[in-house]
């Protein structure tokens, strides 16, 4: 589903601030794949991201989705195939708009304008029903603005959104950090959910290893812009958060920097 073949990407190149962010990584994900990744900050993660959701061009390499080059495709257009989370809740919706018309908005994602219809009966009775499978009461409050939810309630509704049609590959890059402990449980359940139902292939950042081994079939860690372990089947079924740290400190020859990754 997805294909990355050498990518890489380099901020500020030959000068002092010269980050070389992805260096020759290349992934391939099977549709219906369910990643984890993990890393310490700056190990390229959300860059990885950034480059397939197309927030900029790649400087070599190529990026296929379901067997299309996309290495040279505009982001609004990728958007049409790509869902995408990010960790601050209010970078997802428009605050100022209502949950239905951000709804219909992501519903309407990828149709040519002129082709656009107003929402009847029929669309804002499935609207409701996905609302209320949220477990959040939200179904009753459609006409309820954006900026007037609770952080956990927008990610829950910006996770509708990205997956209300359903997408060719899912990004979550930690997006459930910025939520209380309870609610981030909720909205993680309710990721595997959606994404089980709908069969999604989904890469996910997360600072939490236990989450990391937890959730997915396959278990990414990235440091200093490469790909340092993939893990699935079996080797993975078994592994303990201890393991994972055990082989990032051989594999990358030092500690965790993070300490939010082990308290986590
Ligand atoms: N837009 C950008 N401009 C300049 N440098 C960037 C940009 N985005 C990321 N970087 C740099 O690239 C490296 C990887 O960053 P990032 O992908 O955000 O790491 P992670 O998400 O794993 O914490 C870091 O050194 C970071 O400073
Ligand atoms: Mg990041």
């Amino acid at each position: 589903m997805l294909e990355l073949k050498h990518v890489s990407k380099t901020f500020f190149p030959n000068t002092i601030n010269e980050r070389k962010a992805l260096i020759d990584l290349s992934l391939t994900l099977e549709n219906g794949d369910f990643v984890t990744i993990i890393g310490g900050n700056g190990a390229g993660k959300s860059t990885l991201f950034n480059a397939v959701a197309g927030s900029f061009l790649i400087d070599s390499g190529n990026i296929l989705l379901d067997g299309q080059d996309i290495t040279f495709l505009r982001d609004y257009k990728r958007a049409r195939n790509i869902g995408r989370l990010l960790q601050d809740p209010l970078k997802g919706t428009a605050p100022n708009m209502t949950i239905e018309e951000n709804l219909t908005m992501a519903y309407q994602r990828g149709v040519k304008s002129s082709f656009r219809l107003g929402v009847g009966k029929k669309e804002q009775q499935a609207f409701r029903d996905h609302l209320a499978e949220l477990g959040l009461g939200l179904e009753d409050r459609m006409k309820t603005k954006m900026g007037l939810l609770s952080g956990g309630q927008r990610q829950a509704v910006t996770l509708m959104m990205a997956t209300i049609v359903t997408p060719k590959l899912l990004l979550l890059d930690e997006h459930t950090a910025a939520l209380d402990p309870a609610t981030a449980e909720k909205v993680a359940l309710l990721t595997q959910k959606i994404v089980a139902k709908e069969k999604i292939t989904t890469m996910m950042i997360t600072h939490n290893m236990q989450q990391s081994l937890d959730c997915g079939n396959r278990t990414i860690m990235m440091d200093g812009g490469r790909m340092i372990l993939d893990i699935k089947g079996a080797e993975r079924s078994k592994l303990t958060v201890s393991d994972l740290l055990a082989m990032f400190k051989d594999k990358s020859k030092k500690e965790l920097d993070n300490d939010r990754m082990l308290l986590s």
